[in-house]
This record gives structure tokens, sequence and C-alpha cells, in this order.
């Protein structure tokens, strides 16, 4: 399939993998990235320059197709070393960069300098529009179904993506909810040129995290992620278990006085812990409300020609109808 998407970065098919903490591995960009999707690799799981260009060398050796690289510009009191991890980024010789959270302007100009294409991850219409005036080159649309940090304006993709087709200019990619063939065709339509899938991909073969996190995610449903961190306006969608329970009761129970600091047994160092070690319940950790569509642990090659081939079917079936 030929969009906007496939052309800009150079790939097979418009679905593309989004950075993940502690998932997006070089095991799990490559696999994506093999299958004919955009594999991404995340940049603060990494955390230092150099480690993160000995994960790009490593993933060079496991494809040579084109892979991205996830930059999240998070609010903090240390923050990791930007300039640092891009210099790595363009040492690196990669040509896709998705960048997500903060406005991304400062670290623009070396990106594009080097012929980098970005993609921002945006939660709103004004966002991307944002994205689009400081010179992104495609946005990323996070619809409310979204695992991970869908901001605070609660509008799910049925409503944001027409919306964001109805203002924007570049290319963008549906983000949240995303799961098959369907997804594709439906994101298709209202105005994307390809889509974006995190929990989805976590439930594959190469996915390089404990089968415990795999089955966790076979096992819930479409009701079963919770929003947690909401009254500090960093909201997360996460799946639910006992240490979100807990997390939630101390939100209801501390109100508008609540720190971080008051939640940091739940939230702090937990991805290592659940994602390499399987301790599913040791604290939040980001999952969609697609969970409900997942109910299998294909290989990335399997579950990519399976989203293409659901979708050509689709298409046939509606140039069946409309022709009837
Ligand atoms: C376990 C997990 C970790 C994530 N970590 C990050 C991250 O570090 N940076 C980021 O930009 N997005 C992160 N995301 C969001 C994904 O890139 C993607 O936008 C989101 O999962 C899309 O929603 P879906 O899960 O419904 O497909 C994470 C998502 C999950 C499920």
């Amino acid at each position: 399939m030929k969009t906007a998407i496939t052309e800009m970065f150079g790939i097979q098919h418009p679905i593309i993998q989004g950075g993940m903490h502690y998932v997006g591995f070089a095991e799990m960009a490559a696999a994506v990235s093999n299958a004919g999707g955009l594999g991404i690799i995340t940049g603060l799981t990494q955390g230092t320059p150099e480690k993160l260009a000995n994960e790009i060398a490593r993933c060079k050796d496991m494809t040579d197709k084109p892979f991205g690289v996830n930059l999240t510009i998070l609010p903090s009191l240390t923050p990791p070393d930007y300039p640092g991890l891009v210099k790595a980024i363009i040492d690196g010789g990669i040509k896709v960069v998705e960048t997500a959270g903060r406005n991304p302007v400062d670290l623009l100009p070396p990106l594009k300098d080097a012929g980098i294409k970005v993609i921002h991850k945006c939660t709103s219409v004004r966002h991307s529009l944002k994205a689009q005036d400081i010179g992104c080159d495609a946005v990323s649309v996070d619809g409310f179904e979204c695992g991970g940090h869908p901001g605070e304006d609660d509008v799910p993709n049925f409503i944001l993506l027409p919306r964001a087709a109805d203002e924007l200019e570049i290319p963008f990619v549906s983000s949240g909810g995303m799961a098959d063939g369907r997804s594709l065709i439906a994101s298709l339509a209202m105005g994307a040129q390809g889509m974006n899938m995190g929990t989805r991909f976590i439930a594959t073969k190469e996915a390089p995290v404990h089968d415990n996190v795999k089955q966790a995610i076979l096992a819930a449903s479409e009701l079963d992620t919770r929003l947690v961190m909401r009254p500090l306006r960093n909201t997360e969608r996460v799946l639910n278990n006992a240490a979100v329970e807990r997390l939630l009761i101390k939100e209801k129970e501390l109100g508008d006085t609540i720190t971080i600091q008051d939640i940091l047994p739940e939230v702090a160092g937990v991805y290592p812990i659940v994602m390499m070690e399987g301790e599913m319940d040791r604290g939040a950790w980001s999952c969609g409300m697609v969970a409900g569509l997942i109910h299998d642990i294909p290989t990335c090659q399997e579950l990519i020609d399976r989203i293409m081939l659901q979708a050509e079917e689709i298409i046939a079936r509606m140039q069946a109808m409309a022709r009837a």
C-alpha cells in the first residue's frame, strides 16, 4: 500500500510501532521493520547517548530496513542529555525520529539539518497544528483510547482523526486503539495516512518483554484499563492491578493536595521490573483499551501480513457494496 507516510519513511506498509519504554529495544524495532512497517527504538529507555548508539548499532545488525528512534520530552529536574541523544541518532544514520511529550522545537534544527523526518505524537488538534507550525514533517494523532499518556482533553479517535484531517496540511497517522485491518481502513477513511500501534505490538513473539506481560494483555478486556495521575495533569492509561488500585485510592483520599512524592511507590522505577521480570503488580504500566481486541501472540510478520490482508478484504467488500 502506498500513502504519504509510506513514501515519507520509505516503508512498505503504513504501520508504525510507537516508542514504548522498556519494550522498544532493537529486537522490537527490527522485527517490525523487517515485516515492512516502521519499528522504533525508545531513546529514553537507553538513557545515555552511548547506550543509544549501541542500541542503534544492534538494530542495524538485525535489519537493513528503515527504523526510527523515539525521543520523549518529559518535564524533569534532571533531564536526560537530549543534545547527546540527538547526536547519537544523527551519527547512527537514523532517518526518522518520533518525538512525544513536550514541544520538540529545540530538538528540530539539528534533526532537520541532518535530513531526518520528524513525526510528533499529539493528543489534540491544537498541538498537531503547533507541530506543523514548528516544522514537523508528520503527526501521530493519539486518541483518548491510547495506552500511555492521552493528554487531558479526552477526545476519542472517531472525533479526533477527522478533526485533524480537517485542519492539518502535513500527513498524520492514527494512534490509540489500533489493532487490525479494520483499524487501518477506518483510519484511512478518516483522513490518516497510516496507523501507529503500541499495545498490539507488545503481544507479539518478538516483543522483548516477559511472557507475563503478553499474557496480561491477552487476559485483559477493553474495561480493564484505568486513568492515573489525572490530578497531576500527567494522565496515563494503564492496565489495572493491585498497585493501580492503591494509587487510585490515594488520589481519591488526597484530592488536590496530592504530589508525585505520594505515588512514587506505584510509579517510580516500575518499567524494568514489570517488563523484564514480569512482576505484573509492581506498579502502573501503560496499556491501551485495545487490549480488548488482542487475543493472540503472532510474529510481527504474521500480524502485519494479517492486517494488510484484512484491509484489502475490507476494501473489496466496500467496493462491492458501493457498486451494488
Ligand atoms: C507499555 C507502553 C509504554 C509506552 N512508552 C512510551 C514512551 O516511552 N514514549 C512515547 O512516546 N510513547 C509511549 N507509549 C505510547 C505508544 O507509543 C503509543 O502511542 C500508544 O501505545 C498507542 O496506543 P495503543 O496502545 O492503543 O496502540 C507507550 C505505550 C505503552 C503501551
